[in-house]
């Protein structure tokens, strides 16, 4: 099968080859891959700061993709050929709370990825693709809308009237905007661009902070929930700015933990984290159970994936270079 394959770190190592096409074990499935997605842990694994040592020699990348079933393993009884299934990152996660271990056992690295013709995937958290998606849709959902949906609804149980912010426009925070919006919520969105601020409004945006004409964007939070600060935070950049992301939330407000744009460590005000009692909860994005729980509640509320461009398969690294420079939503890679 024709796949693309990681053979150092550095894009310009990503090469599409040829490569045996796989045969599912007893509990797996393969799949004939009608489109993947793209996400930021995809370019960080390429660029080599993402777990560097857990990238295995010659990986097929990227984790979230959409296909048809071809071939069911002896024991698998979940689906039939013919099912459209979408892959689940952490593949061993199927509820409750996390195994320490959830880690090893994701796609796209360690596990090999979908940005080839077939991908193998484990039937037990295959998840059925809804009928009211395309492939290119439904191949967005698994880590970015998911980890939005874990964040605001499984850790934060968002209620409508509740003050959501959320950190720029790219995957996961355009999903952050559109469930926060569908359930009720007023949100605050922050983006280096007027014009991306002006589409986060059409999407249900209530307000939108420029962080770069206004630095200090969590007193503007402030301001505009009268001082009390936002209840749910999405915090995409990581890095110092946390402290930011601690003042713009209220007395016992949410922050979500899930993103390091900015930087992998932080440097910490913990007299304000403490005196505000802020709960920093750490996301990785979520489990089995709620990836079904969020597809019912996006056919409920007609969520539509926004992506911004569409690639040909054979354009992967031109895809990877436009993600590089943040899109507004998702970007995609069709078979
Ligand atoms: N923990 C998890 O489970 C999990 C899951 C998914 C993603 N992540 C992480 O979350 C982060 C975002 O992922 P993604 O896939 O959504 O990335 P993405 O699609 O590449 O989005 C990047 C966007 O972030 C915004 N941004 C950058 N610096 C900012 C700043 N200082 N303040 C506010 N916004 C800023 C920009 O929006 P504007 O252009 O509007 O300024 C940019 O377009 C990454 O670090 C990723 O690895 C973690």
């Amino acid at each position: 099968m024709k796949a693309w394959q990681l053979h150092a770190f550095g894009l310009e190592n990503l090469k599409l080859g040829s490569v045996t096409r796989p045969t599912p074990k007893p509990h797996e499935i393969l799949i004939k891959v009608g489109a993947v997605s793209l996400n930021f842990r995809d370019k960080a694994i390429v660029d080599g700061i993402y777990e560097p040592d857990l990238v295995p020699k010659r990986l097929i990348p990227v984790s979230d993709a959409v296909g048809t079933i071809i071939q069911v393993g002896s024991k698998v009884t979940r689906f039939k050929v013919g099912d459209r299934v979408i892959s689940h990152l952490y593949s061993h996660w199927i509820d409750g709370t996390p195994a320490p271990d959830e880690p090893a056992h994701c796609l796209g690295t360690p596990y090999p990825g979908g940005l080839a013709e077939y991908m193998i995937l484990e039937a037990e958290s295959a998840v059925l693709a809804p009928d009211s998606l395309t492939d290119e849709e439904a191949s967005t959902l698994p880590i970015a809308a998911l980890t939005a949906w874990f964040s605001l609804v499984t850790y934060g149980n968002l209620k409508a009237g509740e003050t959501v912010v959320i950190q720029g426009t790219g995957g996961v925070s355009i999903f952050g905007l559109q469930i926060a919006h569908a359930l009720g919520a007023r949100v605050i969105v922050t983006t280096s661009s007027d014009a991306k601020g002006e589409l986060a409004r059409q999407l249900g945006a209530n307000e939108v902070i420029n962080y770069v004409t206004t630095p200090d964007w969590a007193a503007e939070v402030q301001k505009l929930t009268n001082g009390k600060g936002a209840d749910q935070l999405l915090e995409v950049v990581g890095g110092d700015g946390l402290n930011d992301s601690v003042e713009a939330t209220k007395v016992t407000g949410q922050i979500a933990v899930i993103g390091f744009l900015a930087g992998q460590t932080t440097n910490l005000n913990l007299m304000r984290v403490i005196f505000k009692q802020t709960r920093i909860q750490g996301i990785a994005v979520g489990h089995l159970r709620a990836f079904e729980e969020m597809n019912q509640a996006f056919d409920r509320y007609e969520i539509k994936p926004v992506i911004e461009k569409v690639y040909p398969f054979e354009e992967a690294v031109q895809a990877y270079e436009h993600l590089a420079k943040g899109a507004f939503g998702k970007i995609v890679i069709k078979m």
